[in-house]
C-alpha cells in the first residue's frame, strides 16, 4: 500500500472536487472464478489484490475515507465452506496488512455486527483496530457482517432506550442525533458509491448514509477492478453536478 508517483490519470483529476469518502460494493468474485472454472474462493483471494489497489488509488489522489462492503449479514447464509474461507481470508488480510497500515498512517475501522465474527477473526480485528487507533492519514472502513436495516434498528433501539429512561424527548431527536447512533458515527457520509459486477442494487448497504451519494455501477468483476478504472470513475464523478434539491444558480432566473 505504499504510495507511488501519481499516474497521469490521477494527475488529471481536479483535487478540489474529489469525493471525500468513497464506498464500494465489491461484487463479482464468484463469477470471476466461475469464468475460469475455479472455485469461488479463488475469486475472493484475487479480490484481496483489488482491495489493495483501491486503497492505493485513494491515497494517490487524496481521498481520505474508503468503505468496503466485505461481508453482509445476508452472506452468513452462504455454504459453510465459503463462509469459513472468507473468514480465513479476512484474518489473513488483517494480519498481513497491519504493518502497511501502520507505516502509512492508515486507521482501520469496522462497521457491522462484529460480535458475530468467529473469535479468532474478532481478535485479529480488535488487534488492528487498537494498533491503528491514533492514525489519521487515511481511513479504511471494512463493513463486516454488515446490514443497513439491522444498523438502523440498533440505532432506533438506542434512541428508544434514552427516551424510556427520560434522558431524551422524542421532539428533540434530529438527523444528527440519529446518525450518532449508527456504526458510522465518526465517519462522514459517502460522496460516491461504486458497485462492481453489473448488479443494480444496494443489497442492504448504508441505506441511511447514501441518501445523497452519487452512484456508479460498472460491469467489471471485483477481481478485475483496478486503479485505471477507479480514476475514470472519479473523472466521471467530477463531471456531475450535486444539487441537493436546489437549483443550479446559473439556471435560477
Ligand atoms: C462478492 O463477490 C464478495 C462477497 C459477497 C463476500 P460474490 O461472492 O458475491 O461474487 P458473485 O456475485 O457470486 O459473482
Ligand atoms: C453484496 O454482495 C455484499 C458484498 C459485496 C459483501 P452480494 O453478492 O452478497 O449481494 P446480492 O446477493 O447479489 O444482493
Ligand atoms: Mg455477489
Amino acid at each position: 500500500m505504499s504510495s507511488d508517483r501519481p499516474s497521469p490519470e490521477a494527475a488529471a483529476l481536479d483535487p478540489e472536487r474529489l469525493p471525500r469518502h468513497v464506498a464500494i460494493i465489491m461484487d463479482g468474485n464468484g463469477r470471476w472464478a466461475k469464468q475460469r472454472l475455479l472455485n469461488r474462493v479463488k475469486g475472493h483471494e484475487k479480490g484481496a489484490d483489488s482491495v489493495r489497489a483501491a486503497v492505493k488509488a485513494c491515497r494517490e489522489v487524496g481521498i481520505t475515507y474508503l468503505t468496503l462492503y466485505a461481508f453482509s449479514t445476508e452472506n452468513w447464509q452462504r455454504p459453510k465452506m465459503e463462509v469459513d474461507a472468507l473468514m480465513a481470508l479476512l484474518k489473513k488480510f488483517l494480519q498481513t496488512e497491519t504493518e502497511d497500515l501502520l507505516t502509512n498512517n492508515i486507521r482501520l475501522h469496522a462497521i457491522g455486527e462484529i460480535d458475530r465474527l468467529p473469535d479468532d477473526v474478532r481478535q485479529a480485528l480488535d488487534h488492528v483496530l487498537t494498533q491503528t487507533r491514533n492514525n489519521d492519514g487515511f481511513h479504511l472502513i471494512l463493513a463486516l457482517s454488515y446490514g443497513a436495516r439491522s444498523e438502523i434498528l440498533h440505532a432506533a433501539r438506542g434512541i428508544a432506550a434514552e427516551v424510556a429512561a427520560g434522558r431524551l424527548s422524542p421532539d428533540a431527536i434530529d438527523e444528527a442525533q440519529f446518525s450518532e447512533k449508527l456504526f458510522t458515527c465518526d465517519i462522514p457520509d459517502p460522496d460516491l458509491l461504486i458497485r462492481t459486477s453489473g448488479e443494480l442494487r444496494l443489497s442492504n448497504f448504508l441505506l441511511w448514509q447514501l441518501a445523497y451519494a452519487e452512484f456508479y455501477f460498472t460491469d467489471t468483476l471485483w477481481p478485475d477492478f483496478g486503479k485505471e478504472e477507479f480514476f475514470r470513475i472519479l473523472a466521471d464523478y467530477q463531471g456531475r453536478e450535486r444539487r441537493y434539491g436546489r437549483v443550479d444558480p446559473e439556471q435560477a432566473s
